[in-house]
């Protein structure tokens, strides 16, 4: 690992894990990008310079030798606005002549272990100073005075590099930011396949995959949150690549609003990445001396494929990004009263669900929405966070102390960025609801947003929140958001802010959410957007578990856990068993323990057997749980490739034990009669539990288990454990 600057050459090179990263200061101050692949062990690419040719039609700065060079040909780190580069860029500055032409050059560096924070706005974290080394490298651009500082992180032990930019104004002058991407990277070649996860309400994060091509592609997001339509990730991998094969390039920004990633593919066939915060009705004013920071993407290198780099992903998020006491600690096993009661609940029917779940092993219960204000249905009451007394008799603290008494931990839901049209806080304070004067706002599930760019909706909601959460001994939160932004306008911002409306919004959420955290650090808290409608790192810097949907059919679960997994880890994904009819208890439970696990109904509406059933369950989700939460994943038969059967298994690190679960969620025909096993150790022998067979790790990967005698039905799924014989 390290960050090296050779003189000579004027090359940097950042090594990460097994990957490694060069550039290099060229000409007049360009960042000229060299290099992102495995490891390499030296830095002499400037070779590699030489396909930054000239072409015609492709201008040049009049201080370099004439038809030698051209910035809109040469590969680089940071994307220039309106001289010569033509491509996409990165940064977009609209200084006080009103012009835009943007170009960043080269002044000075600095390198140093450790990784710096980023204020106001989540980011991966080291541990120790020496996990990880920091590369900032200043740029310049003259005429605004818009100092471009580009801040590089590599981590030690994991192929990842993170990415950001701090825009400060040098000049005398306030000026515009227009475009300021967290990241810019110039790829060689086009022989790439983009990887996008895509969705909507119940249905998150599937899988799409289409070939780049000329011309601009991308992704992003314009709904005030990372939204469940498009996540924020990308990955790249070489043509005819797979789980194992190839090289994949993953990008996933930590934001949770309006984001954009995308691919330009030049006539050169070079393919220009870019992703940061949406440009599209975006800006920011910059006065003189001040800064803005971009949030950080992450980049990660595997050779191994899309397998290689999700189990990156995982352990870097495990180990760099998720915070708190929760990090390393057990979550408990909870049982939310949600799908089974909706708001149609009292004191009494919370007491039973809870009661049952003491008596069946469950650790936690979690109190949903429709307990505050006047809330029935979704028509009122967010905004108004103080308990119903009319179905929470003795209000909530009566109830926490009940459960308490139990021996169970208690866990309750807010909305807290949302109020209701009808809700005492609107009537009372119209103007901190976002809107747009003259205009109407739109409702989303009958519902608007709160104003959070505004300090005192904020202490509000701490305030608030804070009567429930410091006078009761509450171990959970679920924190929800239930729509997206319209309107998007604040009543406290001048006009010419208004364009950082978006921006502004998350900075406070995140702001309200650092101040929740910070005041109850035992809180385990759970992100939550109508499901997964804001499941990114961003949130998970907060939450270390973020509800993956509301769709808790397994069979179509299991898709989006697939698709979750690309990027995050099994300990994000919050995942319940419902009462949903298309699948047996022993399949739910078998897609559920693939994360967070927990249940969601209400014990009196499911039969006894299937009361059972769960309390059988339990047991063995405890003993596999570090091996699902911090394991490697094997993604064995992926949703994307066979639409009837899939299958994922999880090993330790020191391959000593394996969980494989498969699944068939249509019968149809069969996959083959034997399935191929991964990451074990081909030395080892394993012994299956259910059998007592043994057999050597090589049998296990090449030959494969027997699917022989499998039932072939829908639905059916089946587990197999080995330990090391
Ligand atoms: C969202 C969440 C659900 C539940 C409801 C309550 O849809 O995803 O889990 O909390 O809100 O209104």
């Amino acid at each position: 690992m390290g960050i090296r600057f050779n003189e000579k050459n004027k090359t940097f090179k950042l090594d990460a894990g097994g990957a490694s990263y060069v550039f290099r200061i060229f000409h007049t101050g360009y960042l000229a990008h060299l290099y992102f692949g495995a490891y390499i062990p030296d830095d002499n690419l400037v070779d590699f310079e030489r396909r930054s040719v000239y072409a015609s039609f492709s201008a040049q700065p009049d201080d370099i030798e004439p038809y030698t060079f051209s910035p809109d040909t040469c590969p680089m780190e940071i994307g220039c606005n309106g001289g010569a580069d033509m491509r996409i860029a990165s940064v977009q500055i609209r200084g006080k002549d009103g012009n835009a032409v943007t170009e960043p050059r080269y002044v000075s560096h600095k390198i140093y272990s450790g990784k710096p924070a980023i204020p106001g706005l989540p980011a991966l974290y080291a541990n120790t100073p020496e996990e990880c080394e920091t590369l900032e490298v200043t740029m310049l651009d003259p005429r605004t005075g818009a100092e471009c500082m580009l801040v590089y992180t590599v981590f030690e032990k994991y192929p990842a590099i993170t990415r950001s930019m701090i825009v400060k104004n040098t000049s005398d002058t306030p000026f515009e930011i227009e475009r300021a991407m967290s990241f810019c990277m110039d790829m060689n070649g086009c022989d790439y396949d983009m990887i996008t996860l895509y969705g909507r309400h119940m249905q998150e994060r599937d899988f799409m995959r289409r070939p780049i091509g000329h011309g601009t592609q991308g992704i992003g997001s314009r709904r005030g949150s990372s939204s469940h339509a498009q996540n924020p990730f990308m990955a790249l991998i070489s043509k005819g690549g797979d789980e194992d094969h190839g090289e994949a390039y993953g990008f996933n920004l930590v934001y949770s609003a309006n984001f954009k990633a995308e691919v330009e593919v030049d006539y050169n066939n070079t393919s220009r990445v870019i992703m940061g915060i949406n440009y599209d009705d975006f800006g920011w004013t910059l006065s003189p001396g001040e800064s803005f920071y971009t949030p950080e993407a992450v980049l990660v290198y595997s050779a191994e494929g899309l397998g290689g780099m999700s189990r990156a992903f995982h352990k870097l998020y495990n180990n760099n990004l998720v915070r708190g006491e929760w990090k390393h600690k057990r979550r408990p096993l909870l049982v939310n009263n949600w799908e089974g009661t909706g708001m149609d609940f009292t004191d009494e029917k919370l007491y039973a669900i809870a009661k049952w779940a003491k008596e069946t092993g469950i650790e936690m219960f979690v109190m949903d929405d429709g307990w505050f204000g006047r809330r029935n249905d979704d028509t009122s009451s967010l905004g108004d966070w103080y308990v119903n007394e009319e179905k929470l008799k003795g209000g909530v603290g009566s109830l926490v102390a009940r459960v308490k008494a139990l021996g169970l931990k208690f866990g309750i839901w807010y909305e807290p960025e949302m109020i209701s049209p009808d809700s005492d806080l609107f009537r009372a304070h119209p103007d901190w609801a976002i809107g747009v004067p003259g205009r109407k706002r739109s409702v989303g599930r009958q519902q608007y947003v709160l104003d959070m760019t505004r300090p005192d909706v904020r202490d509000y909601l701490f305030d608030i929140m804070g009567e429930v959460l410091a006078r009761n001994d509450i171990d959970y939160l679920k924190w929800d958001f239930n729509r997206n932004i319209s309107e998007a306008g604040s009543a406290l911002l001048p006009p010419e802010r208004q364009k950082e409306f978006y921006h502004r919004y998350i900075l406070g959420v995140y702001e309200l959410m650092d101040r929740i955290t910070k005041a109850y650090p035992h809180l385990l808290v759970e992100g939550c957007s109508g499901g997964g409608g804001r499941f990114d790192p961003g949130i998970l810097y907060f939450s270390p578990q973020i509800w993956c949907s509301d769709n808790t059919d397994a069979l179509s679960r299991v898709d989006i856990q697939f698709g979750t997994s690309l990027c995050y880890p099994a300990s994000a994904q919050g995942a319940h068993v419902s009462a949903s009819p298309r699948a047996s208890y022993e399949t739910k439970r078998n897609v559920a323990m693939w994360g967070s696990f927990g249940y969601e109904l209400d014990p009196e509406k499911i039969s006894e057997d299937a009361r059972a059933e769960i309390k059988a369950q339990i047991a063995d989700y405890h003993r596999h749980y570090d091996l699902i939460h911090y394991g490697d994943l094997y993604r064995l038969v992926c949703p994307w490739d066979d639409p009837y059967n899939c299958a994922w298994m999880f090993t330790d690190e020191g391959k000593t034990q394996a969980l494989v679960t498969y699944l068939i969620k249509f019968k149809k025909e069969r996959r083959g009669l034997f399935l191929r096993l991964k990451g074990l150790d081909p030395a080892k022998y394993y012994r299956l539990e259910e059998t007592g067979e043994v057999f050597s790790g090589a049998l296990l990967m090449n030959a494969g288990i027997s699917l022989f005698n499998m039932p072939n039905e829908d639905g059916y799924s089946k587990t197999f454990y080995f330990t090391q014989a």
